[in-house]
């Protein structure tokens, strides 16, 4: 099958849930192989078991992308088992809404090893590789928060988000040629990230304006449609939000 998506290598932070899984199953039922990476090993093993089952290709890599380390280890250990890489998709994420004035500087900063530092870990871990094959295809995860400052309470995970906008728009511009940077722009998606505040009103609310919130797969199929256009074609932002949702 040549559909643009078959054979490729695709590395996925954030796999054991939401976006991240959607989008690993959506791929490998494309023929991609997918490589999982996140915290949760249970949770890896039996997305796994699923797309093998189904007869896709997958495996699971435990990588916290808050550790340097351990994304290099991500993007050593794909590249040893698979011999290439095409495409790293940077989606591992935190969402912890709380008012400014609770000062909830532990979830600052969680969202900012996490959200950014951990994107960017990825792209120091990749990008040689990219640069080594001649091609790649960086796929980073921001937000409608990363557009419009999502306040009160989203006001540091915006801020989170404009950084991968900004980051992605200076590494599309700086990587050019041959490799690709696509910036996932999404609203509000049913997955788990409503639950990452432990500021009880905060998530009170978010899971409340989660109500309007459309499946995981359309972010999936979103990145299916980056990923499959020819080489020469770089998809560089794509907004999609629920067609009920204001903000
Ligand atoms: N859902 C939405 O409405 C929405 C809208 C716009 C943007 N986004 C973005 O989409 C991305 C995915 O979020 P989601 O909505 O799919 O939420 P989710 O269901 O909560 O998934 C978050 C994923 O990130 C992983 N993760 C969290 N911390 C990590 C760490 N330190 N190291 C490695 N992996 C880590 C989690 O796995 P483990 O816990 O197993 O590590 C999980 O797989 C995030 O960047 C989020 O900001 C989501």
């Amino acid at each position: 099958m040549e559909n643009g998506i078959n054979g490729k290598v695709v590395v996925i932070t954030g796999g054991s849930s939401g976006l991240g899984e959607a989008t690993a199953r959506h791929l490998a039922a494309k023929g991609a192989t997918v490589a999982i990476a996140a915290r949760r090993a249970d949770r890896l093993g039996a997305i796994v078991a699923d797309i093998e089952t189904a007869g896709g290709k997958a495996k699971a890599y435990t990588t916290d992308v808050s550790d340097k380390a351990q994304v290099n280890a991500l993007i050593t250990d794909v590249l040893a088992d698979f011999g290439h890489i095409d495409v790293l998709v940077n989606n591992a994420g935190l969402m912890a809404i709380a008012p400014m004035s609770e000062g909830h500087t532990d979830e600052w900063d969680r969202m900012i090893d996490i959200n950014i530092k951990g994107l960017l870990y990825g792209v120091a871990a990749a990008l040689p590789v990219f640069e080594k094959q001649g091609s790649g295809h960086f796929v980073n995860i921001a937000s409608v928060a990363g557009i419009k400052v999502f306040s009160p309470g989203g006001t540091v995970y915006s801020g989170t988000k404009f950084a991968v906008r900004a980051i992605s728009e200076g590494l599309r511009h700086e990587v050019g040629g041959s490799i690709r940077v696509t910036t996932i722009e999404p609203g509000v998606i049913d997955t788990e990230l409503k639950f990452g505040s432990s500021h009880q009103a905060s998530q009170d609310f978010v899971v409340d304006f989660y109500k309007q919130a459309i499946p995981a797969d359309s972010v999936a199929r979103a990145i299916a449609y980056a990923i499959e256009q020819p080489a020469n074609v770089d998809v560089n932002e794509i907004v999609l939000r629920p067609t009920v949702q204001e903000f």
